[in-house]
């Protein structure tokens, strides 16, 4: 069931977490202006589309950019109606190219903060920088716990019990920025990368609307 689909069914303190302080029921005016970055199968960047649509999430995707070609997200994006722009980082220099132009790319199509849903590449100051306090990641573990490469499987192999995903802010220090909201998720006995990977994904699609909501206030407030 897709998380949030109908809000009389939810009890007072999920609709609390999804109605952040100062939340009017009306929405962001206008709608937070999202740019959203992604590598691969794409499916954080569908949910917070389907949460725009559900009515749960007040933003708009202005652009989708993804630095491989062909990947799920662009064939998602294309499906959706959603602007996308593929950026091969093959083709570029350094990352600080990649980066700036990058950041061009999302202050023309209008973006006030970006997403990096599933972007397998390190962002250099450049773009942290282009959009303080406003470029957001979410990351398949509870943080500070297992940073970088691989956090469902560095999980499994710690043997935790509890584990969970991150949506928290980028700064220089990898998958270390102020964290903005997270979920946690139960390990299982008989867990396998997927089966664990699979659960996280879910409490993701659920967590990264919810946290978009809460840090909009936060802009919007200025
Ligand atoms: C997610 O698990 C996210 O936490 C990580 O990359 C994965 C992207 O998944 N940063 P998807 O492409 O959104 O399906």
């Amino acid at each position: 069931m897709p998380a949030f689909s109908d809000l009389s069914q939810q009890d007072p303190s999920e609709q609390a977490l999804l109605q952040p302080a100062g939340w009017n029921g009306q929405g962001f005016d206008p709608p937070l202006q999202l740019g959203v970055m992604a590598s691969g199968n794409g499916s954080n960047f569908e949910a917070m589309e389907m949460a725009i649509r559900r009515g749960d999430l007040s933003a708009t995707i202005r652009l989708l950019v993804v630095n491989n070609p062909g990947c799920g997200a662009q064939r998602r994006a294309e499906r959706l109606g959603i602007p996308c722009s593929v950026m091969d980082h093959r083709l570029h220099q350094d990352r600080r190219e990649l980066d700036l132009e990058l950041v061009r790319r999302f202050q023309d199509a209008g973006a006030e903060a970006i997403v990096m849903a599933g972007w397998m590449r390190i962002v250099t100051d450049d773009l942290i920088q282009a959009y303080p306090n406003r470029l957001l990641n979410i990351h398949p573990s509870l943080l500070p716990s297992f940073r970088g490469l691989d956090g469902v499987g560095q999980a499994l192999q710690a043997g935790v019990q509890i584990s969970g995903c991150t949506v928290h802010l980028v700064t220089e220090d990898l998958d270390a920025g102020p964290i903005v909201a997270q979920a946690a998720v139960p390990v299982m006995a008989d867990d396998t990368r997927t089966s664990l990977a699979e659960r996280i994904h879910r409490e993701e699609h659920r967590l990264l609307p919810i946290a978009l909501m809460h840090i909009g206030q936060r802009w919007r407030q200025g």
